[in-house]
């Protein structure tokens, strides 16, 4: 009832655990069978090991939380040896999450990963481009289409190019990587956000700056996902703040295929599952399919 095919990859269902959310699946797999997941968004990968910002990395807010992790990660060569081998071990979708700091690295982890057995890549163009005084890649079109047409060039897998919504048209990123041969697009990745400790008048964060997501940005991400879903042809993944089976079906009317789940797992790790049963009960009480659900969303 739940399965779904996007480019031509078959989801058991279409709850995908977010990057960032879910490290490589370690710590989850002690509580649950992985193998229920519609598919598994890994923590952002870059060609190098990292070790991330500085600490404090995380601030909390009403309804969600900031994070400055910085990308903190044991690079592709052993993700590849021991990290994708465990992942590989489960039945769901494994979907590479992969970033860079200049268009050169985003081709260079895409060539690595080539000849591996990962289902998906998932291209993270929020990452400050280091060549252009640290702008996100994914905040102008050029560089976006840039980045797609690296990454198209060194595989066949199918390509996720993965939205920041720190943008004041993000149908025109989403557009600039469907031009540049991109198979999917997902959104959102987190709002820039700013907390101030009144005592010491210093940013919470070490960063300064960093990611808001959680349940707080969920209407921004259904706006975004709306538009991009009716300015492109590609099928959309939808996330940001969904915590509940009605607001992964909000989403999916938007014109989401499928959806991700990220902050909703950091504060109750079962929720992709509870998810999953939640859009079936509401799909079985309403006899509904999904693809009845996708796009069903009618304007005012
Ligand atoms: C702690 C944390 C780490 C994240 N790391 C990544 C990452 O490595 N790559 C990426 O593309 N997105 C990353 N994200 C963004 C999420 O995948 C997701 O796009 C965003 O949080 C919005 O969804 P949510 O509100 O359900 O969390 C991270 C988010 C959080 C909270």
């Amino acid at each position: 009832m739940l399965k779904t095919n996007i480019c031509n990859i078959e989801f058991k269902n279409p709850v995908i655990a977010a990057s960032g959310t879910f490290g490589y699946g370690r710590e989850y797999s002690e509580m649950y069978d992985l193998s229920f997941l519609g598919g598994i968004s890994t923590k952002g990968t870059t060609l190098l090991p990292r070790e991330g910002n500085s600490a404090p990395r995380i601030a909390e807010t009403p309804c969600g939380m900031l994070n400055s992790v910085g990308l903190q990660n044991p690079g592709a060569d052993k993700f590849l040896e021991t990290e994708l081998p465990f992942l590989k071990t489960f039945d769901t979708v494994i979907i590479a999450n992969v970033a860079g700091s200049t268009v050169a690295d985003y081709a260079a982890i895409v060539e690595k990963l080539e000849n591996s057995n990962i289902d998906m890549l998932e291209v993270n163009i929020s990452c400050p481009n280091v060549k252009e005084g640290g702008v996100a890649f994914g905040t102008n079109p050029k560089v976006a289409a840039e980045v797609t047409k690296a990454v198209r060039e060194k595989t066949k897998k199918p390509v996720i190019m993965k939205l920041s919504p720190n943008v004041t048209d993000i149908t025109e990123i989403a557009k600039a990587c469907e031009s540049e041969g991109a198979d999917c697009i997902s959104l959102i990745n987190t709002l820039l956000g700013m907390r101030i400790d009144l005592k010491t008048r210093k940013p919470i964060l070490y960063n300064n700056m960093g990611g808001f997501s959680g349940e707080a940005i969920f209407p921004v991400a259904v706006r975004m996902v709306y538009q991009v879903a009716n300015a492109v042809k590609l099928p959309v993944i939808g996330m940001g703040g969904i915590n509940s089976g009605k607001a992964a079906i909000e989403m999916l009317m938007a014109g989401a295929v499928a959806v991700q789940i990220g902050t909703a797992i950091i504060t109750d790790p079962y929720a992709p599952l509870r998810i999953i049963k939640e859009i079936e009960e509401y799909l079985t009480q309403n006899n509904l399919t999904l693809k009845e659900i996708v796009g069903s969303v009618k304007l005012n």
